[in-house]
């Protein structure tokens, strides 16, 4: 591995530059405190180094051992300077990867019998239904797609079912960007088709894909056409049998025209407005969801839920090896996904604090090796 030395050359140089800075910046009151109590009796360390690993990266951390983080350990001057701490959950996620919703987190892929072929109103208000709240900022519902869904009409909640006394407009922001990906304007003159309580507006066809979190956001209700926010109203929520699923989200905001930031999670089944919805339909490319395509699709989930318990057996067998084996592995109390490095980090600062004495922490992962 040609650079290996390099990398230790500078590590050791940064460790010499941490031990003259630290010797300037000697702060009295923290070394006073630390001197008291059992603080004192913690080893003590310049650095400690918290390697972000994952259970399954046996060899990674092999390498290591066998590149810089071995010399440090190994080298007279740092040894026992530094403490160097692969950084694992101690539960693996028992979902398969390709069955998680997506790779990075452990929940399972919620399409349990998927509707095709068929266009699926989101968020359901019946004919007739009223409103009586007239908040004009935006007011918006969360989702998330499980399989990639084409967006065919965009809709606003249209209060007694009677037409439109001034402008509403409706937004589908993206979440994480908290961009518009579509928008539509309805007004008096050009209210769109009602359909139950709501009216709507063909869009251009947008697919979203499978992972995607949205927020449904409507705006401009005033007295003379009010929004809903009592569920009893409302027909309810419609997944098509799992393409999307209902965050129980809702939000609002200040300003018209930007993504409401503001969220709400009171309770459970209170938190839908009657405002925006949308029509949907799963985007199927090809004869993925045949009678026969599902049959063989639950016959390799249950094979992969087979292979995946024999691969983690073997895991945790290695880990226990490694445990005995070396000293350098930190289990924190979390399931081993990616998803999980932040909590992952707290748990290593948390414990770092609570054990050791240090001037520095450093973080790296185990995919470090030049
Ligand atoms: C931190 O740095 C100071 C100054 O160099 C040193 O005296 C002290 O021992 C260091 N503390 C730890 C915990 O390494
Ligand atoms: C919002 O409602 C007001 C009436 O309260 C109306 O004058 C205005 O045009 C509406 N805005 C939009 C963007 O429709």
């Amino acid at each position: 591995m040609p650079g290996r030395w390099q990398v230790f050359v500078v590590l050791l140089s940064i460790a010499w530059q941490l031990n003259l800075i630290s010797e300037f910046l000697t702060n009295e009151d923290v070394t006073g405190r630390l001197e008291k109590g059992h603080v004192s009796a913690l080893p003590s360390y310049d650095v400690v180094i918290g390697v972000l690993s994952a259970r399954g990266n046996h060899e990674q951390r092999e390498a290591l051992r066998e590149t810089w983080a071995g010399n440090i350990l190994k080298h007279p001057f740092l040894q026992n300077r530094v403490i160097i701490k692969f950084i694992v959950g101690d539960q693996p996620c028992p979902i398969p990867p390709q069955d998680r919703l997506d790779r990075y987190s452990c929940e399972p892929d919620a399409l349990v019998d998927p509707v095709l072929d068929q266009d699926i109103i989101a968020y359901r208000v019946p004919n007739g239904a009223v409103g009586f709240h007239t908040y004009q900022g935006p007011l918006g519902m969360d989702f998330r797609v499980n399989f990639p869904v084409v967006i065919t009409q965009l809709g606003v909640f249209d209060s007694n079912s009677d037409g439109l006394q001034s402008g509403l407009t409706v937004h589908l922001y993206d979440k994480i960007s908290q961009e518009e990906i579509l928008g539509a304007s309805f007004t008096p003159e050009d209210p769109g088709e009602l359909i139950g309580g709501s009216r709507f507006k063909p869009v251009d066809q947008f697919v979203l894909p499978k992972g995607f979190e949205g927020s449904i956001v409507a705006e401009n209700f005033t007295s003379s056409d009010p929004s809903s926010n009592d569920p009893m109203m409302h027909g309810g929520l419609d997944n098509g049998g799992g393409l999307i699923s209902f965050h129980r989200v809702s939000r609002f905001g200040v300003e018209q025209g930007v993504f409401p930031e503001h969220e709400e999670r009171v309770y459970e089944e209170n938190n839908q407005y009657g405002a925006g919805t949308f029509l949907y339909r799963a985007h199927v490319t090809d004869g993925e969801f045949s009678k026969q395509k599902l049959e063989e699709r639950r016959k390799d989930v249950e094979e992969r839920k087979d292979m995946w318990h024999a691969v983690l057996l073997r895991e945790e067998k290695e880990l226990q090896r490694e445990l005995r084996m070396y000293d350098d592995i930190l289990m924190v109390n979390v399931i081993d996904v990616y998803r999980n490095l932040p909590k992952k980090l707290l748990k290593f600062y948390s414990w770092t604090v609570t054990n050791t004495r240090f001037n520095f922490t450093l973080k790296t992962d185990d995919g470090l090796l030049c």
